[in-house]
């Protein structure tokens, strides 16, 4: 099937770059970009480039190009599903809060409120791509709600897990390591997946174009996600075994990292991974091996998280032990709120976890960060603790207001502009004794203790 129309439930995260992409580099082609968030559609809509949902670097340049020309954004999702050929589905996969699998399993409502959605709207046949991370086998749940609500129309069902990372996702959409495509091993399965290849192919070589059946497609995307967290975890914890033997974190990263087998991506160590995925992913893993009766594949895994945990507790008490023993100002600035750079995302940033923690100890955080707001910090810390003191709790729009009343600075996201500070100037105006807490150990230790500071990063003597 040639596709023209393209409809995309989310503009999230995922719905708003990928289809910008995608409508970039196939101008014959509608998409339609749907979301029942009616102030999130109006926002990608907005004249201000500035402001769409979404900040990704390279994004506003995309959307300003199609948008308009063959890019749409609506909140009149069955007009869309109804005129479309094929249907990406990009929604949220959060961690069920309630009923059976709370805490661990995948919360498919979402999801599953799509597909029958679609069933209830379609009138012609259509190829439904499952964009969203979910668990294995999720496409047969879809093909059931489609069918039992819709026996007129075909469907057909693909796999088409995203990889892009936040902060690079328009690289990662422009020059994918590798596009997966999981389908239906039948001869109309197999067209729709050359329907769907035929779209990436204008821009994405067709041998970086993998083709699988539609569980590996599934699986796949669950494992990456938690063989990448396995690597954070790995390295974050040997850097509490650094510290206590007088290794080097940053050292052993690099001589490992140069063994071709093992690589050297993921190996930075950190105050600990944060995002929507990884945490919910490995969750959804251990769910699923526990489900199945694997015990320790399903502790092998769930380890992930504990080590993540820790990694963010450790780093939180060694500030709070620090400003008690040294009798420091209970007050610090936090460079800081995203959970990676170059996004405006916090959903999980340790950030969130190490700002609980101090407060929770009467130490007043300042925060800084180049891209988060503040309704969003406050959000976050409501959410983790609906009860949390928020007079303990401030938002600043410049880190350097007030820095003489500061002893402490602790780095929580690794933003260009703080590793690029002008330490020197900052160390004259600042409180002293003054003390850096490096989260994600941007700064050289060595000149920034020749300058004066005390400096604590993660795994560094
Ligand atoms: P998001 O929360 O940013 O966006 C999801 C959007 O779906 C929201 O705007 C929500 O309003 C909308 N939505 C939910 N149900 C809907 C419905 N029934 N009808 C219309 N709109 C609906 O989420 P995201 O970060 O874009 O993630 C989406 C999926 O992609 C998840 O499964 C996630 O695991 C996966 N993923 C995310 C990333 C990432 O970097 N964020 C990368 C790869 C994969
Ligand atoms: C991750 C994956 O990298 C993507 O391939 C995947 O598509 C996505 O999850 C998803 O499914 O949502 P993302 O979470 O956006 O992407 O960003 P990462 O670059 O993976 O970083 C995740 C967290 O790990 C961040 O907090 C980052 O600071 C931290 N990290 C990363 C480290 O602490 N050390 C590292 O060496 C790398």
């Amino acid at each position: 099937m040639k596709i023209k129309n393209i409809c995309c439930i989310g503009a999230g995260y995922v719905g708003g770059p990928t289809m910008s992409i995608i409508a970039h580099k196939n101008p014959n082609i509608k998409v339609n970009v749907v979301d029942m968030n009616a102030d999130k559609i109006s926002a990608w809509n907005s004249k201000d480039l500035d402001n769409l949902p979404v900040y990704e670097p390279g994004l506003s340049k995309v959307v300003k190009e199609a948008r308009g020309r063959n890019l749409f954004f609506s909140n009149d999702i069955n007009k869309y599903i109804d005129q479309a050929d094929m249907i990406f589905i990009s929604v949220n996969t959060p961690t069920k809060t309630s009923g059976e699998g709370m805490g661990y399993a995948a919360d498919l409502k979402y999801i599953e409120a799509c597909a029958k959605q679609i069933a209830e709207v379609s009138k012609t046949d259509k190829i439904i791509v499952e964009k969203s991370t979910v668990p294995v086998r999720t496409s047969e749940k879809i093909r059931q709600i489609l069918k039992l609500n819709n026996s007129h129309v075909d469907f057909q069902i693909l796999s088409n897990p995203e990889f892009l990372a936040e902060g690079t996702a328009m690289r990662d959409l422009e020059i994918p390591d590798r596009v997966l495509i999981g389908g239906d091993k039948t001869p109309d399965g197999q067209k729709a997946i050359e329907s769907l290849v035929k779209i990436y192919t204008s821009w994405v070589p067709r041998k970086n174009i993998l083709t699988t059946n539609l569980w590996s497609s599934e699986l796949s995307k669950l494992t990456a996600n938690a063989f990448l967290a396995q690597r954070i975890s790995s390295i974050n914890s040997l850097s509490e075994l650094c510290e206590e033997t007088g290794a080097d974190i940053e050292e052993v990263s690099k001589a490992i990292g140069m063994d071709s087998r093992i690589g050297s991506s993921f190996l930075k160590s950190s105050v600990g991974f944060g995002g929507s995925c990884f945490q919910k992913d490995i969750l959804n893993l251990v769910y699923i091996a526990r489900t199945l009766g694997l015990e320790k594949v399903a502790d092998y895994w769930e380890q992930i998280l504990i080590i993540n945990e820790h990694q963010r507790n450790r780093f939180s008490s060694k500030i709070i032990d620090f400003i008690k023993k040294e009798n420091l100002e209970p007050e610090v600035l936090m460079l800081g709120w995203a959970f990676k750079k170059n996004t405006n995302d916090s959903r999980e940033s340790a950030s969130i976890y190490v700002t609980n923690n101090l407060i929770n100890n009467s130490i007043k955080v300042d925060i800084y960060d180049p891209k988060v707001k503040e309704y969003q910090v406050n959000f976050d810390l409501s959410s983790l603790n609906p009860d949390y003191d928020a007079s303990l709790v401030n938002y600043i729009d410049n880190p350097f207001i007030n820095i003489s009343s500061y002893n402490t600075v602790v780095i929580t996201t690794e933003w260009d502009e703080f590793k690029d500070f002008d330490w020197k100037t900052v160390y004259n105006n600042i409180k002293k004794p003054a003390y850096i807490f490096d989260g994600r150990n941007i700064l050289k230790s060595e000149i920034i203790k020749k300058i004066g500071f005390n400096y604590l990063g993660l795994g560094r003597n």
